[in-house]
């Protein structure tokens, strides 16, 4: 908002003198229009009458406007206040995720709910939301699944998300996972604090020459695939769509069952959709080679948990490597440690020696968590301007 020489003159007469720039924050919060005055480039004073007047040649005001995130834990709460330096928006922030039991809790008049993966945005939830007067529900991630978009729609509510945040951080993630299981630092890291230096047990193998299978080459898929190709690996891939760009620097196409049967170590970098759940099930495992790595960071349900876990027993697996699990939203983002899981099939992933299972933390670096603050606080920004954001960000308008 620009404020003008003719709302100004209404603040303007005081005892001092001078607006002081509370003066003008005071004023439009008294009037249910809650400013803060984020620069004055100019004002100055000439007498008239009784009072003084002042013209103000220009100044940007901005109405503060709530942004209530849930799920929020004290990285977002670090990153977020950080990156609100530079637009003013009034944080609040809830560890609970966002759900039926907690919307009531919403103040009337929140602008926006900045939410995560396991809220739950129902048809329900986003009624309420829309009787708070919510304007926008801004996903820090890329998915979108969670939310209702047909309720969001009916009540004029906008969905924006991040597209992309740092796509390296999953792939090198994903490397990090083949790294460890094929070298077994984690055992190494262990043995050697307890004075073991014992080499036994921990003969790994060469990426250099192996064949590396990837599953979509979308944004991480490529990321990944360069990488490997870092390491002289060979590397075949299948996507519905292919990338000229990865032809270009050396990657095979080829089919699905192809690049299954050709791979000594496959890597998972498709979304979950209807048509891939179980991709990874007891038919495709057979069609790998005997003593393949499989590694998922991307959606938990595209792999068959049981499929895999008998084919670990059967040793036609030899390594597992996931950050993400079907049913990750009873387990992941919380500490556990002090609690009884009653899940055995994660259980009893845990129990392999060549399986290792991270939190779904691949996105997990401080640039891609800086992405995430930028990109949303940008939107939210956007939209309460009457600007529409790039095409990729919105969900729905
Ligand atoms: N673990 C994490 O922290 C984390 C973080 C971000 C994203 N992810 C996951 O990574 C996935 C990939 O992300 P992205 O940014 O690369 O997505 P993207 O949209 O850029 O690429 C996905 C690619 O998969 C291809 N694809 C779709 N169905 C396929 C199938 N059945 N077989 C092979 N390829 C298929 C698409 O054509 C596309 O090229 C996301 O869907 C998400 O599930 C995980």
């Amino acid at each position: 908002m620009v404020v003008n020489q003719s709302n100004i003159q209404k603040i303007s007469k005081n005892d001092k003198g001078i607006a002081e720039k509370t003066d003008f924050e005071k004023y439009f919060t008294a009037r249910g229009q809650p400013i803060k005055l984020i620069g004055i480039k100019q004002i100055y004073e000439k007498p008239e009458e009784l009072y003084w007047v002042y013209s103000v040649n220009f100044a940007i005001l901005h109405q503060i406007m709530k942004i209530l995130f849930f799920s929020a834990k004290p990285y977002d709460i670090a990153t977020f206040n950080q990156h609100n330096a530079n637009y003013g928006f009034e944080l609040e922030y809830l560890e609970t995720h966002l759900g039926p039991h907690i919307v009531n809790a919403v103040d009337e008049g929140t602008f926006a709910v900045c939410v995560f993966v396991n809220d739950k945005l129902t048809t329900e939830v986003i009624e309420v939301l829309a009787d708070k007067g919510v304007k926008v529900i801004a996903l820090r991630c890329a998915g979108f699944n969670n939310v209702q978009l047909a309720a969001a729609k009916k009540h004029g509510i906008t969905v924006c998300r991040v597209p992309a945040y740092s796509p390296e951080a999953v792939a090198e993630h994903a490397v990090a996972m083949l790294l460890t299981l094929n070298r077994k630092t984690h055992k190494a890291y262990n043995r050697v604090r307890e004075q073991n230096f014992s080499l036994n047990g921990l003969l790994g193998f060469n990426l250099h020459g192996k064949t590396v299978g990837v599953i979509g080459t979308g944004k991480i898929g490529k990321a990944f695939c360069k990488i490997m190709l870092g390491f002289g690996c060979k590397v075949w891939a299948f996507d519905p769509y292919k990338d000229p760009g990865m032809v270009a620097v050396g990657v095979q196409y080829s089919s699905f069952d192809e690049v299954l049967s050709q791979s000594d170590i496959i890597s998972l970098h498709c979304p979950l959709t209807p048509e891939n759940h179980y991709l990874i099930n007891q038919d495709s495992l057979s069609l790998m080679k005997q003593g393949a790595t499989l590694i998922n960071t991307s959606r938990g349900a595209l792999i068959d948990t049981h499929a895999v876990i008998a084919g670990l027993k059967t040793g036609w697996l030899a390594y597992l490597g996931i950050d993400v699990y079907e049913q990750e939203d009873r387990l992941f983002f919380k500490d556990l440690s002090g609690s009884i899981i009653e899940d055995d099939t994660i259980q009893r992933l845990m129990s392999f020696p060549n399986v290792l299972v991270t939190g779904h933390q691949a996105f997990f670096t401080a640039d891609a968590l800086s992405q995430i603050a930028e990109t949303t606080l940008t939107s939210i920004h956007q939209i309460s301007s009457g600007i529409t954001p790039d095409e990729a960000v919105i969900v729905q308008i």
